[in-house]
């Protein structure tokens, strides 16, 4: 598979397996199955709510032979109540523990936003603080030294504009090695495909498949899907491939990661194949036409009425 290189040799396999809206009681056994299949790469977070489940599984994968610790690569993400300096490397620890892991491949900066402690979503104004009280700067002064104490190889953020990924990596010492954005065909991204590129920053791209299962309250009415998309199911039947693993393929191919979620055996599989797929120059070109900056993950929930964080100021647009 094809993998996205770090700083310091690392190598983070290209196609992981996402565990957001990956409910408990199903979580444990879809990550067991994928690692039983050949993913080594699982996405997770302390705010999906299931990483203990996670670590259960994936200490019965180790346990049983399928792999080593080595083998897999695990991410994680810090929440944003924990973006004071000195609550991030205990934020961390809480994670691994619940992984049963020593120390994590990659953890991220989730949202750039932030919480009061304690705080899992905000519900008024006052349980969200500006970021210009508590920069992004001084959480990143965390997360440095939580590689340096050895809790996580790499670090990195989620969610990060080409503005603020730009700031972050002038006042860094050590430079974010991944931003991981909603990214797919009807949000293809590219100024900020360039600028990683450019600042050589890696990019995941997350709800590849437009993530049809997320919560109500994150819907519009009448919204695109984009499995059902036509272009997408037409360039599909011409290749003898799945509308999933087209999107997929067209992720892997611009240089991305993705991380798919399933709990679904069948579709677990289906997406694991797509790293073998390729699409050729034309397939690809039509499928950039479709780009419409289209967010299904808009982030309104964080724009609470009087408080310091808007659409605008969030995706800096
Ligand atoms: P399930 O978990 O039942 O397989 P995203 O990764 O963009 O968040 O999308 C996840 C959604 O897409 C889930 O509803 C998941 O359902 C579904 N899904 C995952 N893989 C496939 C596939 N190969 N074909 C169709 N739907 C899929």
């Amino acid at each position: 598979m094809r993998t996205i290189p770090f700083p310091g040799g690392d190598a983070m396999p290209a196609l992981g397996l996402g565990t957001w809206k990956s409910a408990p009681g199903e979580v444990g056994a879809a990550v067991r199955e994928a690692v039983r299949i050949g993913y080594r790469h699982i996405d997770c977070a302390s705010i999906y709510g299931n990483e203990r489940e996670i670590g259960t599984a994936l200490a019965a994968a180790i346990a049983d032979g399928d792999v080593t610790r080595a083998e897999l690569w695990i991410t994680s993400k810090l929440w944003c109540d924990r973006h004071a300096k000195k609550h991030v490397a205990p934020a961390l620890k809480q994670t691994l523990e619940d992984l049963q892991l020593d120390y994590l491949d990659l953890y991220l900066v989730h949202w750039p936003i932030a919480l009061k402690k304690g705080k899992l979503m905000p519900e008024r104004a006052k349980d969200l603080i500006p970021l210009e009280k508590l920069p992004l700067a001084e959480t990143w002064q965390g997360m440095e030294a939580a590689q340096q104490a050895g809790l996580t190889r790499q670090i990195g953020v989620s969610n990060l504009s080409v503005k603020k990924l730009r700031a972050l990596c002038e006042t860094a010492t050590v430079r974010p090695s991944m931003n991981q954005v909603e990214l797919h065909p009807y949000l293809a991204q590219l100024e900020l495909l360039s600028t990683c590129s450019e600042l050589g920053v890696g990019l995941t791209a997350y709800s590849p498949l437009g993530s049809q299962d997320r919560p109500e309250a994150l819907r519009v009415e009448g919204e695109r899907n984009l499995l059902a998309d036509p272009l997408v199911i037409e360039i599909a039947e011409g290749i003898g491939a799945t509308p999933a693993q087209v999107l997929l393929a067209w992720a892997l191919q611009r240089g991305t990661a993705v991380i798919p979620k399933s709990v679904n055996p069948g579709r677990l599989a289906e997406n694991l194949a797509a790293a073998e797929l390729t699409l050729g120059p034309m397939d690809r070109q039509r499928l950039g036409a479709l780009d419409a900056h289209r967010r299904y993950v808009t982030g309104d929930f964080w724009a609470v009425s009087g408080g310091p964080y808007t659409l605008a100021n969030l995706w800096d647009e």
